[in-house]
């Protein structure tokens, strides 16, 4: 791990950002103690990927990382991943918005990190050997991101994105996402349900294919108030008090739901990767 030093300026405005991230991510402590957590086996699983990155080499360039993280958050993935990954590694941690990231310079000052957004890097050209999106690419999928994660990255260096997914076969959350997908599209917002960032891919040549796996994860568990903490760290839930109240109205009427004393939100985690092509 990092010492980090001095912090440099900031990297890119919030004005570079997605309004609905900047107003939807404004309450980061409720994110960072509502928002799943990552599992050792997906730990376990990107650390493969990594431990498969040639590159030795890239130890000699004094910037440069093994990991990259871009929209880290509050830490959520990074601390999963320093937490279980028990040997010293370059990680560096890059997210645009102040107050999520103050949460991870706050609680963990020796991991290295970066106020910056995944299109302006201020790394050079080569110095990464994996970057990483948890939860968040969908916000920046788009050429000036991929342009800026291809360059930092080596020469067959993987991408890594990565999402918790709420498992769309159990009825009344099938039903959650219609509601949600409808919120999206009023805040002109994307999110990983819907495949538009797929299509990034399908342009952008500087890659090889784009694989996948999905892994099990717990599912969450709670009273309904517990349910609706987790529900109101999504983006455009967070920002409106109208959009929240349509989620809500709904858990708490659904039949399936009624009676229960916990409620149970099956998971898995997405994972896709690509390689630069060398
Ligand atoms: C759902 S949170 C995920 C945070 C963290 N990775 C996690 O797993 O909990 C999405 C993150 O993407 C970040 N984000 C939004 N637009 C971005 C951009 N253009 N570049 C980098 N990060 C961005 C947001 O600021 C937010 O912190």
């Amino acid at each position: 791990m990092n010492e980090a030093g001095p912090l440099p300026p900031p990297c890119g405005t919030p004005e570079d950002i997605h309004p609905a991230a900047v107003k939807g991510f404004s309450q980061e402590e409720l994110y960072d103690r509502k928002c799943p957590e990552y599992t050792n086996s997906t730990v376990d699983f990107i650390n493969g990927l990594l431990l498969s990155v040639k590159g030795e080499e890239n130890r000699e360039n004094p910037d440069g990382y093994d990991v990259v993280e871009v929209g880290s958050g509050t830490g959520k993935f990074t601390l999963s991943f320093l937490r279980r990954i028990q040997k010293p590694i370059r990680y560096l941690a890059t997210e645009p918005l102040g107050n999520m990231l103050g949460v991870i310079r706050e609680s963990r000052p020796d991991v290295f990190t970066l106020q910056c957004a995944a299109h302006a890097l201020p790394l050079p050209d080569a110095s990464a050997k994996m970057v990483i999106a948890a939860q968040c690419f969908h916000w920046f999928a788009d050429l000036s991101s991929i342009t800026e994660i291809h360059r930092v990255l080596v020469p067959g260096g993987k991408l890594v994105l990565i999402w918790n997914q709420r498992d769309l076969s159990v009825p009344w959350i099938g039903q959650v996402e219609d509601i949600l997908e409808d919120i999206y599209i009023k805040c002109n917002a994307t999110r990983q349900q819907n495949p538009a960032w797929k299509r990034i891919f399908d342009t952008y040549t500087g890659f090889e294919e784009l694989n996948y796996v999905s892994l099990p994860r717990p599912p969450i568990k709670g009273r309904v108030e517990d349910i609706l903490a987790y529900f109101s760290t999504i983006s455009v839930l967070s920002l409106s008090e109208e959009n929240m109240a349509a989620v809500s109205e709904f858990i708490k009427t659904h039949p399936d739901l009624q009676g229960q004393a916990e409620i149970t939100v099956p998971f898995t985690t997405d994972i896709y990767w690509c390689s630069k092509k060398i």
